[in-house]
C-alpha cells in the first residue's frame, strides 16, 4: 500500500480538472495515505513545484473551471534526462507514486514514467474527447454545452439576417466537438478532419436549400479540418450569400463543470487513486458503455479513437 502520492494536471487544462484534483486528495486521505499538488504540469515537476495538500486544499473549487494545480506544455519533459530529473524530484519528497491528469501528450509522458519505475494512473481530461478508452474524457461535455449555447445565438442572427454562419471549433486531430455540436445544434454541414469534404459541393447545397426556402444556414467545422475564415470566403464567392464567421476559440475550454463533468471527474478520480494506492501502475482509468474501467496507458495513446459513423451518418440525415 502506498502512503504518499501526488497528483498533477498537464497540458491542455479542460473543466473538471479540478473536480478530479478534488476526489483525488479526498479520496486518498480517506484511505491515509497522504497527498503532494505537483503545480504547472510537467514543468512544474521538473522545476521541483510541489506542496502538500490537505483537505481545504481542494475545498470550492468542484464548480471552477480550469486547474488550480496550473498546466503547463513543457518540452524539456519529452527528453529521457528530464524525465529522469521529474522522477528524482518526486522521489526526493518521498511521493511513490503519481496520477497524471490530461490529454495524449500528458498520458504518454504519463506513460514513460511509469515504463521508468514510477507509479503512475492516469485520468483522460481534454475537451477534445479524443482519449482511446474513455467514451467522454473530462472536459468535453461542459466544452460542447459552451458551443452548442454559442450555436444557439448564432442562430439568431443567421435567422434575422438571413446569412451563412462559419463555426470555428477546437479539435486539432479530432472531430467529436463538431460532430456533436453541430448534431446537437442542427447545424446544415458539419467538417471534421475525419472525413474528406468537397466544399464546391456544400455551396451547390447551400444554394439548393435557399431556393427550397431555408432562410440562413449554420456551418461547423472543427480546426483541424480547414479554417472558417478560409471556407467562408470560398462560401461568400460560390455562393453571393452574406456569409460571417465565428471562431469560438478558448471559451471552449473554460466554465464551470457540468453536473456530468463532476461526476466523471470524481468518480474516475476515486477509482485511479485507489488503483494507485494498491500498487497498479501504467494504466487509465475511463467511461465505457456505461462502466468504468481501466485501460493500458499504452493502449489509451496509441490506439485511435474514431469518430461514431452512426453520429455521422445522422448529421447527414437531419441536415
Ligand atoms: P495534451 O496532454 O493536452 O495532449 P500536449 O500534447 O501538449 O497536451 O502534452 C502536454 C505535455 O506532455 C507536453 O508539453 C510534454 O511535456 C508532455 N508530452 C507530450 N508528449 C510527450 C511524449 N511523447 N513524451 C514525453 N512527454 C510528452
Ligand atoms: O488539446 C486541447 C486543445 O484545446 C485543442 O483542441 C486546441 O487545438 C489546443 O488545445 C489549443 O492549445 P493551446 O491552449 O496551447 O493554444
Amino acid at each position: 500500500m502506498l502512503k504518499k502520492i501526488a497528483v498533477m494536471t498537464s497540458g491542455g487544462d479542460s473543466p473538471g480538472m479540478n473536480a478530479a484534483i478534488r476526489s483525488v486528495v479526498r479520496v486518498a486521505l480517506h484511505e491515509g495515505a497522504e497527498v503532494w499538488g505537483i503545480y504547472n504540469g510537467y514543468a512544474g515537476m521538473l522545476a521541483g513545484e510541489m506542496e502538500l495538500l490537505t483537505s481545504r486544499s481542494v475545498g470550492d473549487i468542484i464548480q471552477r473551471g480550469g486547474t488550480f494545480l496550473g498546466t503547463a506544455r513543457c518540452e524539456e519533459f519529452h527528453t529521457e534526462a528530464g524525465q529522469r530529473k521529474a522522477i528524482e524530484n518526486v522521489r526526493q519528497k518521498g511521493i511513490e507514486g503519481l496520477v497524471v491528469i490530461g490529454g495524449n501528450g500528458s498520458l504518454t509522458g504519463a506513460m514513460k514514467l511509469a515504463e521508468m519505475g514510477l507509479p503512475v494512473v492516469g485520468l483522460p481530461g481534454s475537451i477534445d474527447n479524443d482519449i482511446w478508452g474513455t467514451d467522454y474524457s473530462i472536459g468535453f461535455d461542459t466544452a460542447i454545452n459552451t458551443v452548442v449555447d454559442a450555436i444557439n445565438k448564432l442562430r439568431d442572427t443567421a435567422s434575422a439576417h438571413r446569412r451563412v454562419i462559419v463555426v470555428e471549433v477546437m479539435g486539432r486531430k479530432s472531430g467529436w466537438i463538431a460532430m456533436t455540436t453541430g448534431l446537437a445544434g442542427g447545424a446544415e454541414h458539419i467538417l471534421i478532419p475525419e472525413m474528406e469534404y468537397d466544399l464546391q459541393d456544400i455551396c451547390k447545397q447551400l444554394v439548393a436549400s435557399r431556393d427550397c426556402g431555408k432562410k440562413y444556414s449554420i456551418i461547423v467545422v472543427a480546426e483541424g479540418a480547414g479554417s472558417a475564415i478560409e471556407i467562408g470566403k470560398v462560401i461568400a464567392e460560390e455562393t453571393n450569400f452574406e456569409t460571417r464567421v465565428s471562431i469560438l476559440g478558448h471559451i471552449q475550454r473554460g466554465g464551470s463543470p457540468t453536473a456530468m463533468d463532476r461526476l466523471l471527474a470524481s468518480a474516475l478520480a476515486e477509482k485511479a487513486v485507489l488503483a494507485l494506492l494498491q500498487g497498479l501502475s501504467n494504466i487509465m482509468f475511463g467511461y465505457r458503455t456505461g462502466t468504468i474501467c481501466s485501460v493500458s496507458l499504452k493502449d489509451a495513446v496509441t490506439c485511435q479513437k474514431t469518430i461514431e459513423p452512426s453520429l455521422f451518418r445522422l448529421s447527414t440525415v437531419l441536415s
